[in-house]
């Protein structure tokens, strides 16, 4: 018999109807005359039940069916008496797919902790909470690229493998096919490239800007979506290895319209998990973080604060005369510290901030430099519980300006040589923005840390499954 998925059995009203369901066993509990089944197959954080007649079943038949197992139930659609569900199906026929050992299965209590299903992030996709975040993490994914495509971006494939660093910062992990105890020195006593795989030193691509730059100055406007890997030693909450990254670049917008853009799409997204996600949402509301749908409907409800970094730096060394502490120093130059950027979102505003005009030391080579030529327009997004969740820029379209600042820091710039091309050739005012998937997952879901919002984290001394 045909397969119905659970989120539409569950609105089925043809009661009497046979019908069939497959999924894995949440719960079975009963007495000895009824035996009920929990049943959820991941298309809804809803389980359907089943209910058991043992005068049909012998208890033989349903000993397979324990926490865990799969299995196929057949039976009569019927309207629930129990309170909180529409449906339930009355079982008829039943075949176990795959037992699951009761001794040896691991998801068998409930409120297990977050650190002990990271050990087992093969089988969490089977609880509740990892449901419901990898439903918001693919409904997230499906807001972003409608949001570009009805706005008329074009979605840009950019390499991952890369000659390039993008960021300047140095946090890249390397791509080789050569044999590391037998590398080949120059004499200089460099390592000599000419016999690996491309030629030269190569990494994994920390941003695709720079080929998105290339792209928007053809297509007018584009937008990346995929995997960015940074060696960054930071193990926190905030940081991953491996993260997924949206990255638009328009051509002829300027700052303002490039805060409009990051703002609108911030919204539409979280809009979008409103509207398509209540079920999983009111589910991580009660379990996980009971300010999660208030503080979703603020930011959609609000407009963003637009603040410069003087401006937010003054109000930070205000806050400092008047008694508050930081662990962090924050005189103008430095980089602002998470507690930093959350005392401004949460605690001075209560809104979300666009922070803009940073100081250019403390920013990438390629961003647009201000009149003052001391700052940049930098244009990064902080949020409430996250801190930073987008950064942005205008970039520096003039080639002098550009060559200048890349002298200045040094930058090897023999592998980059088509980018300064698009400044050669048609040049254009143009900005753009990276999103971090995770840090926008982090905020819709509620999760307290980044390891949890990604099927398979990567982060120093983990690359597990
Ligand atoms: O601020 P970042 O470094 O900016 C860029 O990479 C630019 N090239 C983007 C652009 O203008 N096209 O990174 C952008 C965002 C951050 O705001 C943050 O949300 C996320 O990427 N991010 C990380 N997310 C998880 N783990 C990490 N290690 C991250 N590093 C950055
Ligand atoms: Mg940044």
């Amino acid at each position: 018999m045909e397969r119905t998925v659970i989120i539409d059995a569950l609105k089925r009203t043809d009661f009497g109807s046979k019908i069939n369901v497959r999924g894995w066993v949440r719960s079975r509990r009963g007495n000895k005359n009824v035996s009920f089944i929990a049943l959820n197959d991941g298309s809804t954080i809803k389980n359907i039940q089943i209910v058991v007649d043992l005068a049909n079943f012998s208890e033989e038949q349903l000993k397979p069916v324990t926490t865990g197992s799969c299995i196929s139930a057949t039976g009569t659609l019927v309207e629930s008496q129990g309170a909180g569900q529409s449906v339930e199906i009355q079982l008829t026929e039943l075949e176990v797919y795959g037992t699951a050992d009761p001794e040896k299965y691991p998801l068998q209590k409930k409120g297990l902790s977050m650190e002990y299903l990271r050990t087992i992030a093969h089988l969490r996709p089977r609880t509740n909470t990892f449901g419901a975040v990898f439903r918001i993490r693919h409904n997230m994914a499906m807001a972003i690229h409608t949001y570009f495509h009805e706005h008329g971006y074009f979605y840009f494939h950019t390499p991952l493998i890369t000659a390039s660093d993008c960021e300047g910062a140095g946090q890249m992990f390397q791509v080789t096919t050569k044999n590391l105890y037998n590398l080949k020195y120059d004499e200089n006593g460099k390592i000599d490239y000419s016999d690996d795989f491309f030629g030269k030193q190569t990494s994994l691509t920390v941003s695709g800007q720079l080929e998105g730059e290339l792209a928007a100055m053809a297509l007018g406007k584009i937008y990346t979506f995929g995997p960015t890997f940074r060696a960054e030693n930071s193990n926190t909450p905030r940081h991953l290895a491996e993260f997924w990254m949206i990255e638009p670049e328009v051509a002829f917008i300027q700052k303002d319209e490039l805060m409009d853009l990051e703002e609108d799409f911030i919204k539409y997204c979280v809009r979008w998990a409103l509207a398509n996600c209540k079920d999983d949402l009111e589910f991580l509301n009660q379990f996980v973080d009971k300010g999660l749908i208030a503080r979703l409907e603020s930011v959609v409800n609000t407009e963003f604060v637009r603040l410069t970094y003087t401006e937010g730096v003054n109000i930070l060394q205000e806050a400092v005369k008047h008694g508050r502490k930081f662990e962090f120093p924050c005189e103008w130059g430095d980089d602002l510290a998470s507690e930093h950027e959350r005392f401004l979102v949460e605690e001075h505003f209560g809104k979300p901030v666009i922070m803009t005009d940073y100081p250019k030391d403390i920013k990438a080579f390629y961003m647009k430099i201000n009149e003052d030529d001391k700052t940049v327009q930098g244009t990064d997004v902080l949020f409430p519980q996250i801190g930073e969740i987008i950064g942005g820029s205008v970039r520096e379209e003039s080639l002098d300006k550009l060559n200048a600042e890349i002298a200045r820091r040094q930058i090897p710039m023999k592998d980059m040589w088509w980018y300064l091309d698009t400044r050669r050739f048609g040049a254009a005012p143009h900005a753009g923005f990276g999103l971090g998937f995770e840090r926008l997952m982090l905020f819709v879901t509620g999760m307290q840390n980044i390891r949890d919002v990604i099927p398979f984290p990567r982060t120093p001394k983990t690359a597990e499954f």
